[in-house]
C-alpha cells in the first residue's frame, strides 16, 4: 500500500507540473483529492490493513495529501500570474507612439485671396487702412460726388439704418476718410480691404461681399501710374503672361473712369464659357480721382492728382479657384472649405 501511495504521489506531481491552465489544475485536484479521487479511494481501503501498519500508512497518506495540496495551489497561482502578465503585455500602451493630431482648420479662401492681394500692394509701397462698415451717406455717396438724386445711386441700393446712415456699398468711402486726415500732405498710397453690402443676390452676387479699394495721391500722378501699378498687380496675381486692357466707363468719383479687364485666366484669351467667348474678364473699376473728391477732402486739385481702383475679392477668388457660385463662400460647408 505504501508503494501504491508513492506511485500515486509521483504520478500526480508530474501531472501537476505539466498542467498549463488553472482549469487543468482544478481537474487534477478533483482527480486525486476529490471525494471520489484516487487518493481518497486508496485511504478508504486502509481499514483492510493490519492494525500495526495503519499509523505509518496514515501518516504517509496525510503527508502526500498535504504535499499535493500545496503543489496544486502553487501551480494554480503561477499559472494565474502568467495569464495576468500575458494580458498586460497585450494591453501595453506604447508611450513613444506619436499622439493623435487634432484636426487643424485652414484659412478661408477669401482670407487667402485678400492676404495675397495685400502682400502684392504692400510690396508696391501701399499701406493697409480700414473703414467702418456702417457708414454715413456723406462718405459713401455725397463726398464721392453722388448727389442725392443722382441715378448712379440706384446701382448701389443698400440697407439703410436711417436717412443718413447705411451699410456701405463699396470701400471707396475710405478714400474720403483718409484724405480728411492726410490733406494737404502727399504722397498717399493706401489699400482698404473690407466688407460691403448691396441689395444683390444671385449666383455671382451676394448681399454682403468684400472689396479692396486702392488709391494714391501725389504731385504729378497720371493714368500711366495707374496702369503701371495695376499691371504689376495683375502679373503677380495671375501670371506674367496675363494681358490687361482699359475700357472707358463711368464712376461719379473718377474722371476719366475705366473698367479693367484681364485676358481670360481659363482659356488664355482664345474664348471659352467663363469669359463668354470674349477672351476677357472684367476684374475691377478704376480711374483718376475726380477733382471734386480731392477738393471736398481738403486737397488742392491744381497741385495734386490721384488714381483709384476697386475690386471684388469674391470675383477674384471665383476666377482663381474656378468656383461658380458665390454662396459657397458663405455656406461654411466643411467639404468646400477643406479644399483650400
Ligand atoms: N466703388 C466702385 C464699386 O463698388 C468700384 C470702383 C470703381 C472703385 C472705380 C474705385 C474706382 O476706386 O476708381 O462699384
Amino acid at each position: 500500500m505504501q508503494e501504491k501511495l508513492l506511485e500515486i504521489a509521483n504520478e500526480a506531481e508530474r501531472a501537476i507540473e505539466r498542467a498549463d491552465t488553472v482549469e487543468a489544475v482544478e481537474e487534477l485536484r478533483i482527480r486525486y483529492l476529490g471525494k471520489k479521487g484516487v487518493l481518497t479511494q486508496l485511504l478508504r481501503g486502509m481499514g483492510a490493513l493490519p492494525a500495526a501498519e495503519r499509523p505509518l500508512v496514515g501518516k504517509l497518506a496525510n503527508e502526500v495529501k498535504v504535499r499535493l495540496e500545496s503543489l496544486l495551489a502553487d501551480r494554480a497561482s503561477t499559472l494565474k500570474k502568467h495569464a495576468k502578465a500575458r494580458k498586460l503585455a497585450a494591453e501595453r500602451i506604447d508611450v513613444t507612439l506619436p499622439g493623435l493630431r487634432p484636426f487643424l482648420g485652414s484659412l478661408h479662401p477669401l482670407t487667402v485671396v485678400r492676404t495675397e492681394i495685400e502682400e502684392i500692394f504692400l510690396g508696391l509701397g501701399f499701406q493697409i487702412v480700414e473703414g467702418p462698415e456702417v457708414e454715413l451717406d456723406y462718405y459713401n455717396f455725397e463726398a464721392l460726388n453722388f448727389p442725392k438724386d443722382h441715378p448712379a445711386r440706384d446701382m448701389q441700393d443698400t440697407f439703410f439704418v436711417s436717412d443718413e446712415v447705411l451699410l456701405r456699398t463699396h470701400t471707396s468711402p475710405v478714400q474720403v476718410r483718409t484724405f480728411e486726415k492726410t490733406a494737404p500732405a502727399v504722397p498717399v498710397k493706401i489699400i482698404a480691404p473690407g466688407k460691403v453690402y448691396r441689395e444683390d443676390d444671385d449666383a455671382t452676387h451676394s448681399p454682403m461681399f468684400h472689396q479692396v479699394e486702392g488709391f494714391a495721391v501725389d504731385t504729378h500722378i497720371t493714368l500711366a501710374d495707374l496702369k503701371g501699378v495695376l499691371n504689376s498687380f495683375v502679373r503677380e496675381m495671375y501670371g506674367e503672361k496675363t494681358r490687361m486692357r482699359f475700357r472707358p466707363s463711368f464712376f461719379p468719383f473718377t474722371e476719366p473712369s475705366a473698367e479693367v479687364d484681364i485676358s481670360c485666366v481659363i482659356c488664355g484669351g482664345r474664348g471659352c464659357r467663363v469669359c463668354a467667348h470674349t477672351g476677357w474678364l472684367e476684374i475691377l473699376g478704376a480711374g483718376m480721382i475726380h477733382p471734386r473728391v480731392l477738393e471736398v477732402s481738403g486737397y488742392d486739385s491744381e497741385k495734386v492728382s490721384g488714381f483709384a481702383f476697386g475690386m471684388g475679392i469674391e470675383r477674384i477668388a471665383m476666377l482663381k479657384y474656378g468656383v461658380d457660385n458665390i454662396r459657397l463662400f458663405f455656406d461654411n460647408d466643411i467639404r468646400f472649405l477643406a479644399q483650400f
